[in-house]
């Protein structure tokens, strides 16, 4: 779908015009839609119009159509990359983000080396979910930016790119985004859906495997709400053209033992080489097979790659393609200090969102898009929910460069566990799959 051309005549549409159909539960006609995202972008429309019109759309939501229109304004609001020349599929994954996920660093060259091409545009991270470029710029050498011929090429040789997305891909996205963080409007699920899809779809994948999280650490907190945006996610990847499905999976407990850059790519490591924990190895296995039944692979059985060392084989080389050394020793904290428990008995919760807040304080996450990471900064997990533990067994291990930060960890943790009597009931880690 192409923006129409009245998207750029200044005089096609009146910004208030719009803003009160929307404010009234009107519907916005498609042309009008395109000329909204269009002006917004190149700054005809004004950052006060898009906040109301921005407010107005979470209290009024999208119809379908009008959705889809939007979407695609924004991603017609930059380039469109296309990688329909490469020799192999393309099939990316999107995770809405939790604490220890680190699954893209084993997924993307698991589907490599099971003959798929992974372009996996990533970003770094804000508040208590970590990015995936700030775990892989904890590998020494690692460099994030790539033109689109070194991509393109990475693609080609190795199947797997891990890499910043240029500023050229849906800009709409990039100013909406930053205006609705300051409105109070980054809760609309239309926003969330075509924000995230634009970005995806521009990036020219030719399936997409959605991983929408659930719960305390996650930014949809409750299964409906998750449920909904996948839907919605879904269903935006269909009208696009673009083969979409999505998994829902808990996030209430951290994925794995480890949430901090340096220790999730060791994390990730131990799974490429066979092992690692099992929830980690249980999700990417389900994404991967996701991904690749989206491009009609879905006779391949993507464990068998894990544990003959091929999807090993691609990381390394995915590593050394952008400058990295997989063979380097990996940043590691200058100082740690171990949480105990203080009775005997049974863990019955460990919340994703304080372990994240932990991470975060010291020193794994950003406050402000400048601040710097610290890369063998987090939190390793002793114990997982249904373990038993004695008096003065480690839960937890806080790693940080800069011990002041212990104390606001430790309160960040407070509260965020249990040991108790139990039982502990265990949950499925896959709750549904949308598509
Ligand atoms: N991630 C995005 O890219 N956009 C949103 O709106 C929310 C999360």
């Amino acid at each position: 779908m192409s923006a129409h051309p009245n998207a750029f005549d200044p005089n096609a549409f009146d910004a208030v015009d719009l803003i009160r159909t929307k404010r009234d539960g009107g519907e916005l006609a498609p042309e009008a839609v395109d000329w909204l995202i269009a002006a917004y972008t190149d700054g005809r429309v004004a950052e006060e119009q898009m906040s109301a019109m921005a407010m107005a759309v979470l209290l009024r939501g999208l119809s379908r159509a009008e959705l889809s229109r939007w979407t695609a304004a924004m991603i017609a609001s930059g380039e469109r990359l296309d990688f329909s020349g490469l020799s192999r599929p393309t099939v990316d994954k999107h995770s809405t983000g939790g604490v220890g996920d680190k699954i893209t660093l084993p997924l993307a060259p698991l589907v490599a080396a099971c003959g798929v091409a992974v372009p996996q545009l990533s970003g770094r991270g804000l508040g208590h979910t970590g990015g995936t470029l700030d775990k892989l710029e904890a590998i020494p050498g690692w460099r994030a930016t790539l033109s689109l011929a070194e991509m393109t090429a990475q693609l080609e040789d190795v199947g797997a790119v891990i890499c910043a997305a240029g500023s050229d891909l849906a800009p709409a996205d990039k100013k909406l985004y930053a205006l609705r963080d300051v409105t109070g409007t980054v809760e609309s699920i239309p926003l969330i859906a075509s924000s995230i899809m634009s970005k995806k779809i521009a990036e020219g994948t030719s399936a997409l495997v959605l991983d929408v999280k659930v719960g305390t650490g996650a930014f949809m907190k409750t299964e409906a709400d998750a449920r909904e945006l996948a839907e919605t996610m879904v269903r935006l990847g269909q009208d696009a053209g673009v083969p979409t499905v999505a998994l829902l999976t808990q996030m209430s407990t951290p994925l794995g033992r480890t949430a901090g850059n340096a220790l999730e790519v060791a994390e990730s490591v131990e799974v490429l080489a066979g092992g690692g924990p099992a929830d980690v190895v249980e999700l990417t296995l389900a994404l991967a097979r996701e991904m690749l039944a989206g491009v009609g692979r879905g006779d391949v059985d993507p464990a068998e790659a894990l544990v003959d060392g091929r999807a090993m084989d691609v990381w390394r080389a995915m590593i050394r393609a952008q400058g990295g050394d997989p063979e380097a020793a990996l940043t590691v904290a200058k100082e740690t200090e171990v949480v105990r428990a203080d009775r005997a008995g049974t863990v019955e919760r460990v919340d994703a969102m304080a372990v994240g807040f932990a991470a975060w304080r010291l020193g794994a996450g950003r406050a402000r898009r400048e601040d710097q990471v610290q890369a063998g900064a987090g939190v390793t997990l002793h114990v997982r929910p249904g373990d038993e533990v004695a008096a003065g067994d480690p839960l937890f291990t806080l790693h940080t460069d800069t011990p002041a930060r212990f104390d606001r960890a430790r309160d960040a943790l407070a509260g965020g566990y249990a040991v108790g009597a139990g039982p502990v009931v265990p949950q499925p880690l896959v709750i549904d799959r949308i598509g």
